[in-house]
């Protein structure tokens, strides 16, 4: 997926992020609209009830989050595969077994941390998710985060950190550093690096991946 996601940013980004691109600094400043006594259960019911998006049609299954509720990593992916469908939660299957060793590599259980996607809902077929998918489930992500305050994020895969950042660059180019995302009146460290369905197919990039990592391991640390 990845690699997929990497092939789509290039065109799709630069149409989406025109006017906000940000690449030149390592924060993104934004703010999204939070509705009184948001919660992860509130977020549920809107992406299941949204008419917005394109993909996340009524019925279809959602993969929305899975961990603790309040969580001092977040971990965020680009969209559920098919491995994910029939649990309805993320990073089930070979890329989850492999994420849950990198978490474990830092001496993180994958249970105390919170998993989710920039995409909440599975599309019949392995298919692209279009710009105008990922900009309509972002603002639920963007509350998504809120609720879950965690005090570091790791982006999986080109279109989380991408979509993320507001940025066009390759996730080759984002990874080995933390950014800032500083949405409504927090500030979040955010850690770019490859998805573990990636790593499995580019076994070499988890030396990369291994230093991001030690990345995440500091901050929690401080
Ligand atoms: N499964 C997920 O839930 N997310 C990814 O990014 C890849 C696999």
């Amino acid at each position: 997926m990845a690699e997929r996601n990497d092939q789509q940013s290039s065109s799709q980004s630069g149409l989406l992020f025109g006017d906000l691109l940000n690449d030149e600094t390592s924060a993104h400043v934004e703010s999204v609209e939070v509705p009184a006594d948001d919660s992860l259960a509130k977020i549920l019911a809107d992406v299941k009830g949204s008419p917005v998006c394109g993909a996340c049609r009524a019925g279809m299954p959602v993969a929305f989050g899975e961990g603790p509720a309040q969580s001092d990593l977040m971990v965020i992916g680009e969209g559920p595969g098919i491995d994910d469908i029939q649990s309805e939660m993320p990073f089930q299957g070979p890329a989850g077994m492999l994420l849950t060793r990198m978490l474990a590599a830092i001496n993180l259980a994958r249970s105390e941390c919170y998993l989710c996607n920039v995409i909440k809902c599975v599309p019949a077929g392995e298919r692209k998710f279009s710009a105008e998918e990922i900009e309509d489930c972002r603002p639920f992500l963007l509350r998504q985060i809120l609720a879950v305050n965690p005090r570091v994020i790791i982006a999986l895969g080109a279109l989380a950190a991408q979509t993320l950042l507001r940025s066009k660059k390759t996730i080759s180019d984002l990874r080995g550093q933390v950014f800032t995302l500083r949405l409504n009146n927090r500030e979040i460290p955010v850690v770019p690096t490859f998805n573990p369905a990636y790593l499995l197919r580019v076994a070499e990039k988890k030396r990369e991946a291994w230093e991001d990592l030690k990345l995440v391991r500091e901050l929690l640390k401080s």
